[in-house]
């Protein structure tokens, strides 16, 4: 059983080709070792990746790599555990660098923007149930405490 996850991100600094390369090199060889496979696309400054494999060895290099400050912004988009397949069986990690001009590299990031601004929204609106339940809470509580 493997676990695969997808996540997309946006550079900190625009990456030059070459670190991109070097980046993909020592990706593909930690990634031998740990029986990870997948693709990084990497268009104007975003990068989407799936990662597939032993489902500790995806939570470990998932932690790596959320710690990198070559990128920000990471957003999961999704997990899958129990997966019986891998999509990339025969790449360690093959990355993709799609020209801005790419129809493929708008749909990346059309899809970036709409999980960023997603996301912002949930936070918005988690923020304000979380108000709207304490207040509720809190004027409960002045009642019980009034008619005791
Ligand atoms: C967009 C992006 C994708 C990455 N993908 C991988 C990867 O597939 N495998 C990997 O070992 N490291 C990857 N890294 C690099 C890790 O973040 C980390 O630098 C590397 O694994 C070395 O970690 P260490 O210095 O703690 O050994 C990626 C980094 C970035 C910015």
């Amino acid at each position: 059983m493997f676990k695969r996850l997808k996540y997309i991100s946006r550079a900190s600094k625009r990456m030059r080709p070459d670190a991109i390369s070097a980046l993909a090199k020592a990706s593909a060889e930690n990634n031998r070792r740990a029986d990870i496979t997948g693709i990084l696309v990497e268009t104007s400054g975003i990068f989407f990746q799936v990662i597939e494999g032993p489902a500790e060895a995806v939570d470990a290099l998932f932690q790596r790599i959320s710690a990198d400050p070559r990128h920000q912004e990471l957003l999961i988009l999704n997990t899958m555990d129990n997966c019986d397949t891998r999509l990339f069986p025969q790449w360690a990690m093959q990355t993709v660098s799609l020209r801005s001009d790419d129809i493929r590299a708008d749909a990346i990031k059309l899809l970036l923007d709409t999980a960023v601004e997603g996301q912002r929204r949930v936070q918005l609106l988690s923020g304000g149930i979380e108000r709207f339940v304490w207040t509720e809470v809190a004027a409960n509580q002045a009642a019980t405490v009034e008619t005791t």
